[in-house]
Order: C-alpha cells, then structure tokens, then sequence
C-alpha cells in the first residue's frame, strides 16, 4: 500500500496521549469535565487569576515529565523513518510524546507545555520548571508575563499557513484521536479532502466529522494505529 502515497499528514489530538496516562478533555472524567476552559485555556482567565491558571499547566508539565510515549507515538515515528514518502505530523498536543518517540517532522499548532512564553516581549523558551505570577522574564526583566507557551482559545494556533499548504499537497490525511470539535484543526480533513487526499480516521469512537473520513478505524491508538502503520508500511 504504501506505494500509493507520496506525502502523508497526520493530525493528532489527545486521544493518542490517553493510553501515556495524559488525561484528554472532552471524555468522561476528562480535563474540561472538571475545570472551565474560560478559567485556565484564555488570556482572559489568565488576566483575571494568574495563579489559578499557572497551577493547572503546572500539574500537567508534572503529570507530562513523569509520563512516557506509546506504541500508537512509537507507530508513527516509525512510519517518518521508514515511509518512502513524506510524513508531517500536525499535533493539537502540548505535550512532547511525539517527539520523544522519535518523530522529527512535527508542529505543534496549540504550542508546547515544555516552553514559556512572555506575554510581554513575545520571547519563547523551553522550560520544565513551575511557573508563577513572581518570575521575571530572562530576556525583558519584567515580572508577572510569563505563561506557559501554549495556545488558548481566542489566539491564533502557530504555523497555519505552512499548516495550510501541506494540507493541499498531501494525498493521505490521517486523522488519530481528536473529537473534531475544535477549529481550525477539525476543518483540515474537509481541507485534505478538497484537494483530493484520501482521508483516515483512528480514533476510540466516530468523532464529529466522521462522515467526511473515507476509512475508519475504531478503537484504542495502541492497538490501531500500530496496525494501520504496518498496513502503510507493507509489513
Ligand atoms: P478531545 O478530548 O476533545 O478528544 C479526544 C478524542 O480521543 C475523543 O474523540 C476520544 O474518543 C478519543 N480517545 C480517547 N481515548 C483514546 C484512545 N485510547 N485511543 C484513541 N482515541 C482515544 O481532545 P482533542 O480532540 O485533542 O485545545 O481536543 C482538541 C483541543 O481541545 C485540544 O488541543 C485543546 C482542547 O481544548 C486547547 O486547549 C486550545
């Protein structure tokens, strides 16, 4: 099979995360079951009470630096090394198990637990310590800007217009573990498919957009995205 492809993306949410041990947000028990996003994922939140939303990303960099990638991260770090075509990953996540599986071709358009930004000069770093409302920023000096470098609801997620153009090149768009419910990303199998790729879902339960996916695979990432891959690869 893999023969027929020649440049693959794949666009990947929390569900690839969940067998890590990373809690998603919209199942049963998940993040956004027990906090308010407009508390702890806007800037709005953030100006109101600082403190609150740096001991959420807190928690979850903690819960982060203790987890490991799966086999469904290993699966498609695979798939980039051994793919005769180009493979790009586009992950919603802010955690780093992609690249710790290997993956190298990866964007991260909701940014990245493991870096701090300046709200103040724009600087962003890496960065595995707590955050609070007392540091001073390394580059500026002035205190009280600095959060976590992620993505909150009413900003613009990072790399679109790159994101954008490798959608209309690509011939296989596959989709793993996101409810489809958060725009831009839940517009890109529409966006692939417009521009004639074949479309992929793999995820525990038909997501939102279900319908626009061409093939679809249901159940736990470990068990199906392995298996999907090996499918890819001719193995
Ligand atoms: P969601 O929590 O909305 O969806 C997770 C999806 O993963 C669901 O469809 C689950 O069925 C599926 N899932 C759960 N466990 C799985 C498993 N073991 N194997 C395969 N699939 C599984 O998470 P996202 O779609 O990633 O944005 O959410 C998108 C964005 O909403 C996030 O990036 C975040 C959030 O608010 C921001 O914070 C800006």
């Amino acid at each position: 099979m893999s023969g027929n492809f020649e440049r693959v993306v794949i666009l990947s949410g929390a569900g690839i995360s969940a067998e890590s041990g990373l809690g998603t947000f919209r199942d049963k028990d998940g993040l956004w079951t027990k906090y308010d996003l407009n508390d702890v994922a806007t800037p709005e939140g953030f100006a109101r009470n600082k403190p609150l939303v740096h001991a959420f990303y807190n928690a979850r960099r903690k819960g982060l630096l203790k987890a490991a990638p799966n086999a469904a991260h290993a699966a498609i770090a695979q798939l980039e090394t051994q793919f005769k075509g180009d493979v790009l990953v586009i992950t919603q996540n802010v955690d780093d198990l992609h690249e710790r599986a290997g993956s190298r071709n990866l964007i991260h358009m909701h940014g990245e637990l493991l870096r701090a930004l300046c709200a103040l000069c724009g600087e962003s770093r890496p960065w595995v310590e707590d955050l609070s409302e007392h540091l001073s920023c390394p580059s500026c000096g002035k205190t009280g800007y600095m959060r976590p470098d992620v993505v909150w609801f009413g900003e613009m997620p990072y790399r679109m217009d790159e994101i954008y153009d490798r959608l209309a090149a690509c011939d296989l768009f596959v989709s793993i573990g996101t409810s489809g419910t958060v725009y831009p990303a839940a517009g890109f199998v529409a966006e692939a498919r417009a521009h004639g790729a074949q479309t992929v879902e793999l995820n525990l339960e038909p997501s939102e957009g279900v319908t626009l996916f061409q093939r679809r695979h249901h159940g736990p990432a470990t068990k199906i995205v392995p298996e999907y891959v090996s499918e890819l690869l001719d193995l």
